[in-house]
């Protein structure tokens, strides 16, 4: 017997249903923010994600080489893929571009509750504009597909952070231009680590001094008010200021969207994946159990690294469909799929053929139809019919036959109506608005 790999997951029908269901109020949520929903391939060349994505994701690649010699990649996420084409076609794209997504992504982690090697998101980027209602927007949209799915306030918070106020905070603190990536990554990964782990990186980047910076950073963290912020950076300096502005303005906009009762302040983050530089935030259960919801952030630079020439701000997000799913199961916000026919056809041995008839018919005006396939005896295809969860029967005999009638049986409240076999359609369509024979 064959195992799926690692990983990886089978979805039968009733998994399927509900990871559907995900899909469903991702583009439903999407086309009411008026994103259009845009295709990529799954497969990249490896280099679109060596430099750009970060160690991290570069280390959990599925990749190889392929037959004709190109180093190849299952890609892991689709910002850089987005990058790349909105890069292509940059000139002849109305701005500003609101895409989005819904796919399936390869990453080599640990699988473990909430992590696969193999999961899908939902990615929703808009690109061509600097303005932090841009980043509001789509906060705003992720806030209302968990608020769709059947999440308030109190089962998940956005935490919300700012790349570019820790890269004054960290200059204030003396650490250079080349110093900053590897600090960030340990401010990234500290959440995840006890602190002496922390205090040994911040130790190889500033010799002597990790533990005074690992103190200093901490004090840093601890800021979780928007007040706190703006004191913080203008007290840095003018050109600090500037971001204090921009913090106002975006809290202004969540706000306005309705979206601010769902946001935390919490400088602790900083996200992994090196092309952020702006506003940077992670979705996650309120309880903080589980991995995150959700990820995203201002990339302004990706495009024009891609490129080399194209300068195009931009920023997004993904939700993930593993942790969303198991958040929404915990609370019983998913959906239990009941997939029965609408109708069920019993037909005698002799009518098969005619059956056949009606039921292509019937499925031609939209209904759900389902048979024996077997030339079962009369009794059986009714223990069929019950079994199959239809709402109505359909009972083709000789009697029926003969007179072009058919009967229809209401499987829910017992009564049974013959009409003929010509207003057929036009009855289970009446049938339909009434609720049933009664
Ligand atoms: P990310 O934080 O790497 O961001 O992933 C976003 C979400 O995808 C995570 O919050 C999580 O729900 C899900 N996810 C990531 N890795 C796994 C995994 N191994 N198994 C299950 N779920 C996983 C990005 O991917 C960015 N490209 C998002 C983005 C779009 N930034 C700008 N635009």
């Amino acid at each position: 017997m064959f195992e799926s790999l690692p990983g990886f997951r089978d979805f039968p029908p009733e998994t399927c249903a509900q990871r559907n269901h995900l899909f469903r109020v991702f583009r439903t949520v999407a086309r009411a923010y008026n994103f259009s929903e845009y295709d990529a391939p799954v497969l990249e060349p490896l280099d679109l994600y060596v430099e750009k994505s970060g160690e991290e994701i570069v280390g959990q690649l599925f990749h190889f080489e392929d037959k004709g010699n190109r180093r190849v990649a299952l890609r892991p996420e689709l910002t850089p893929t987005l990058a790349r084409m909105v890069a292509s076609q940059a000139n002849s794209l109305p701005k500003p571009i609101k895409w989005f997504n819904i796919g399936e992504h390869f990453r080599y982690e640990r699988p473990q509750k909430g992590r696969g090697r193999s999961f899908f998101q939902f990615n929703a980027d808009l690109l061509g504009e600097t303005n932090p209602l841009a980043d509001a927007e789509l906060i705003s949209l992720l806030v209302a597909i968990f608020h769709t799915l059947g999440l308030g306030p109190n089962d998940f918070k956005i935490r919300l952070s700012d790349r570019i106020s820790w890269v004054h905070f960290l200059s204030d603190l003396g650490i250079t231009d080349e110093q900053r990536p590897s600090v960030l990554d340990a401010i990234d990964k500290s959440e995840r680590r006890k602190p002496e782990q922390t205090i040994e990186s911040l130790e190889e980047v500033v010799p002597q001094k990790g533990e005074i910076l690992f103190n200093q950073i901490s004090e840093i963290k601890k800021i979780d008010s928007l007040d706190g912020i703006v004191d913080k950076l203008n007290s840095i300096g003018e050109e600090e200021s500037k971001r204090a502005q921009d913090w106002l303005q975006l809290i202004n906009f969540l706000k306005a969207h309705g979206a601010y009762e769902c946001v935390k302040i919490d400088l602790s983050i900083v996200r992994g994946l090196a092309y952020y530089t702006g506003f940077v935030y992670e979705a996650f259960e309120t309880t903080g159990e589980g991995r995150a919801l959700a990820g995203g952030g201002r990339y302004d630079h990706l495009i024009k690294k891609l490129s080399g020439n194209i300068d195009m701000p931009a920023a997004g997000f993904a939700i993930g469909d593993m942790t969303l799913s198991d958040c929404l199961k915990s609370k019983g916000l998913l959906p239990n799929y009941v997939m029965s026919p609408d109708l069920y056809i019993i037909s005698s041995v002799e009518n098969t053929e005619f059956g056949i008839s009606l039921i292509s018919q019937c499925r031609k005006a939209g209904f759900s139809v389902s048979y024996s396939l077997k030339n079962a005896a009369f009794g059986k295809q009714f223990k069929e019919a019950g079994k199959s969860g239809a709402r109505y029967g359909l009972i083709l005999g000789e009697d029926e036959r003969e007179k072009s009638e058919i009967k229809i049986k209401d499987f829910k409240s017992g009564k049974e109506k013959t009409v003929s076999q010509k207003s057929l359609i036009e009855e289970l369509e009446n049938l339909d608005e009434a609720g049933g024979i009664d």
